[in-house]
């Protein structure tokens, strides 16, 4: 059974997820926008909950699929409570993104796109992150950058997200 941060279960969450897709039935924009609530809402966007969407806003999973597919910020699997993004942008690359990613993975023993089996971490690799004068860096949940990184940082740096 689906349970989300808070500890919710599959029901609880179901019907949360009706009322954000009630809100904004027939909006224009509204599948996005109930995508975006409800992966807040679960941490990630379940089959079910893809179903659900489907049938409350009157489209096709299909369409659904295509949505969540074509862009980034959705996931189809659990992410970690923390996003590192490992930048890979020209500047980062030149200045040895390659050992940043190699040490992570030691480090955490999971490969780009995937999160660690403790829930804490998911890696994933994007491009400029407009830090370019601190290559190489990652940022991580989207707002500490970490630059000019050593892999031999790199432990201490996760030891601060819990
Ligand atoms: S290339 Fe990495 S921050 Fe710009």
């Amino acid at each position: 059974m689906a349970v989300c941060a808070c500890g919710c279960g599959e029901d609880e969450l179901t019907k949360q997820l009706d009322k954000i897709i009630d809100q904004y039935r027939g909006q224009p924009g509204g599948l996005i926008q109930v995508l975006t609530k409800a992966q807040e809402l679960i941490g990630y966007l379940p089959k079910w909950a893809l179903t659900s969407i489907a049938k409350g806003l009157g489209v096709s999973l299909q369409d659904v699929y295509s949505v969540v597919t074509f862009y980034a910020l959705f996931s189809l699997i659990p992410r970690g409570r923390h996003k590192i993004s490992v930048c890979a942008g020209t500047a980062c690359y030149v200045k040895g993104t390659k050992t940043v990613l190699k040490t992570l993975q030691e480090v955490l023993g999971i490969k780009p796109g995937q999160t660690t089996p403790d829930s804490r971490f998911t890696v994933e690799i994007v491009r400029c992150i407009g830090a370019c004068g601190l290559a190489p860096a990652i940022i991580i949940d989207g707002k500490d950058v970490h630059g000019r990184l050593e892999p031999e940082q790199i432990p201490e740096i996760l030891e601060q997200y819990a």
